[in-house]
């Protein structure tokens, strides 16, 4: 391709367990109440894996429509990156997996580790593999079951996140679509407000570790819920000041969907109205990675995004994570 080359967006898609846990059936099992978790969150509930849906199988789904929608046949694909936090196995990656799983064969297969930001993370360096010519067609999934983190146990983080995955195929293209511009950065001085300690090679889990329950994710929540709101909203100006372009021009904001008190407050924060900003976390919670995709694919559907629109995306995550992207939509008839 000669000229200016950018990675369009040709296919999207995305995955969920099958099972449904309302609040209620979390305040029959704990010390909480549906009023309080929809009052404090925006959640009313959330769809859990079972012992047969971890992260490549819903990978695989969310891929597999996202290929079908692009029309593009597994051999076309060159590289598939799976951004996610909560991987099958600590080695080989979970994308190794979904590659293999979707029959595409010898694509250069990785994970990202990102938590939340996964999505906006992968995105970016997707980019820059297609723009660069290193890659020409590129399937970048993002998928979660941060549910396998959770201590059912602890009401602070247990009734806020879900399971699920999104994927999009990115391809090679002269006309100015896909992601534009991209702002993505990180805290590790943050890194102990949100973390799970052990089962890595810093504490490897033994019988008293898991005890003491060190496998399952500890959260700050008042700090981390400060930290989203000012991560989000400043990179998401410099993202938008990177492509040249105003809030009024945006046609939709999708935040990461961890708390609409936190979308709310971004949105004071960038003065725009509320109702500029996708919000689907009343029927997910937080899916971590796959949060982004999937209320993209949803956004899409919905005909709230259309073609030549711009887009931003803005998320936040353990780490400490965030970035966002200002994308150009292409056709969306797929
Ligand atoms: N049900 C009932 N009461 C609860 C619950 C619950 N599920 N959880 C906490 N409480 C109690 C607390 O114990 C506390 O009680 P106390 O005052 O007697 O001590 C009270 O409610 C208030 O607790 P706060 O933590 O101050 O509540 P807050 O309004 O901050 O809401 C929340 C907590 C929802 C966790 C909020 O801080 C939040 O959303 N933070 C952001 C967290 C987040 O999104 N993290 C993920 C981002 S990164 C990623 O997604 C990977």
């Amino acid at each position: 391709m000669i000229g200016p080359r950018y990675a369009a967006i040709t296919g999207w898609g995305m995955a969920l367990p099958e099972q449904v846990v309302p609040n209620a059936e979390l305040a029959c099992r704990l010390d909480t109440s549906d009023e309080w978790i929809r009052s404090r969150t925006g959640i009313n509930q959330r769809y859990v894996a079972g012992p047969n849906e971890y992260t490549s199988v819903l990978a695989t789904r969310a891929g597999r429509v996202a290929l079908e929608r692009a029309r593009v046949p597994p051999e076309a694909v060159d590289t598939v990156i799976v951004a996610t936090c909560t991987p099958d196995r600590p080695f080989p990656a979970t994308a190794c997996t979904v590659q293999a799983n979707l029959g595409i064969p010898r694509a250069g297969a990785f994970d990202l580790a990102a938590a939340c930001s996964g999505f906006v993370y992968g995105l970016h360096v997707a980019t820059a593999l297609v723009k660069s010519g290193m890659s020409a067609c590129l399937l970048l999934v993002a998928a979660d079951v941060f549910t396998r983190l959770i201590n059912w146990q602890d009401r602070g983080t247990c009734v806020l996140f879900g399971d699920g995955a999104g994927a999009v195929v990115l391809q090679a293209t002269p006309e100015r679509l896909g992601l534009i511009a991209a702002n993505v950065g990180a805290w590790g001085e943050g890194e102990a407000l949100m973390a799970v300690d052990a089962g890595g090679a810093r504490l490897p889990l033994t019988p008293e570790l898991l005890q003491m329950g060190r496998q399952y994710v500890h959260m700050n929540g008042r700090e981390m819920f400060r930290h989203a709101v000012r991560g989000m909203a400043e990179s998401a100006e410099q993202a938008l000041a990177m492509a040249g372009l105003r809030f009024d021009e945006l046609a939709l904001v999708i935040p990461h969907q961890a708390n609409l008190r936190i979308i709310e407050a971004v949105a004071r924060r960038l003065e725009l109205p509320v109702d500029r900003f996708f919000v689907n976390l009343d029927r997910y919670g937080n899916t971590s990675a796959a949060s982004v995709p999937i209320a993209l694919c949803e956004a899409v559907e919905q005909r709230r995004v259309r073609a030549g629109d711009y887009v931003l995306l803005t998320a936040f995550g353990g780490g400490l994570t965030w970035g966002s992207a200002v994308v150009r939509w292409g056709e969306t008839e797929g």
